[in-house]
């Protein structure tokens, strides 16, 4: 009888969840949810206010905190600025980085020490990614404008958006086959998949740093489904003839990324590109990064170029090691 009433009086103590959903004003097409702690009953009886604690409101906060062509089709473009930072946007942005998984934190040391480097390929596969690389490399040179000489500042964001939504790729599709073949054979995965899917979700928040400055139009968004209808099935054909092959081709293809930021660096630092280094990072990046609150956007390359070099010393170790070697990377790192 004891424990009976000891079970009822906890349960009565206990707060309740009441979540209230409600139209946004803002967007009648959406629905918004507020989550509340309610006091129990026991507790409103000990004179505790009511709906004491918000915890929160999910649809409308996120709503009014993005910019307004976050996710908009239209085809308006903007020079490059930050769009819609104003004061009132800081204060209501709920970031997309608060469901973010674990990822490098990196301190100026460490991203001014990133290193142009190169994996001298050992054998016909790493040969064959090396080449296969650098003939998409080629057609992305043409596509961006690269190739045919200094990118001005829009130039080079486009390239940055259209590398980043093709660099999530392999991530995720690395990550699922991990996963399938887990489940498929019974078997421990040695601790791969989360690396993978780290290094997705890092690559995506790349392109949405990126967005924060530039809105595509609906030709540039119409590249960025054609670039995702051929990479990946190539990417997954690739994995699926050889798990080796196609590290190896992103341990390339983050070498390549290197080489680009580094050359966007050098080109912020020489002034040449006065309307970038004159840029605040956004608020997204300051968030992710954990950059300082003033951190300008070449502060922002840097992490991202740190970023890319990580993804390339894990995707060429991946590639020399046996698929049921334990991976030697803790998350986040
Ligand atoms: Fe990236
Ligand atoms: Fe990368």
């Amino acid at each position: 009888m004891a424990l009976i009433n000891q079970l009822v009086s906890r349960a009565a103590l206990r707060p309740l969840n009441v979540r209230a959903i409600s139209k946004s004003p803002l967007r009648p097409d959406r629905i918004l949810w507020t989550d509340f702690r309610m006091p129990s009953t026991a507790a409103q009886t000990r004179r505790l206010p009511q709906f004491t604690e918000q915890r929160r409101t999910v649809v409308f906060k996120k709503e009014q905190g993005q910019p307004k062509h976050f996710n908009a089709k239209s085809n308006a473009t903007a020079s490059p600025s930050l769009l819609a930072e104003s004061e009132e946007y800081e204060k209501n942005w709920v970031s997309e980085t608060r469901y973010t998984q674990p990822h490098p934190i990196w301190n100026d040391e460490e991203v001014h020490a990133v290193q142009k480097t190169h994996f001298r390929p050992r054998g016909v596969s790493d040969r064959a990614a090396l080449y296969l690389l650098r003939s998409i490399r080629g057609v992305f040179d043409v596509c961006t404008g690269y190739a045919f000489g200094p990118l001005s500042a829009q130039g080079w964001i486009n390239r940055v958006v259209l590398l980043e939504t093709i660099a999530g790729v392999p991530g995720l599709v690395g990550a699922a086959f991990r996963h399938l073949r887990s489940l498929r054979r019974m078997e421990r995965d040695y601790g791969w998949i989360h690396t993978l899917l780290e290094e997705a979700e890092n690559e995506r928040m790349h392109l949405m740093s990126a967005l924060m400055i530039k809105n595509p139009g609906r030709v540039f968004r119409t590249f960025v489904i054609a670039g995702q209808l051929f990479f990946l099935p190539l990417y997954t054909g690739m994995y699926l003839v050889s798990p080796r092959l196609a590290h190896r081709f992103v341990g390339y293809l983050e070498e390549e990324a290197v080489k680009t930021y580094t050359h966007l660096l050098e080109e912020l630092e020489a002034g040449h590109q006065p309307e970038l280094a004159s840029m605040k990072a956004p608020l997204l990046a300051r968030q992710y990064w954990s950059l300082k609150n003033d951190a300008s956007f070449t502060d922002m390359i840097f992490a991202i170029r740190a970023d890319e070099s990580h993804h390339r010393d894990v995707n060429h170790t991946f590639a020399n090691m046996k698929p049921n070697e334990e991976n030697p990377f803790e998350p986040g790192h």
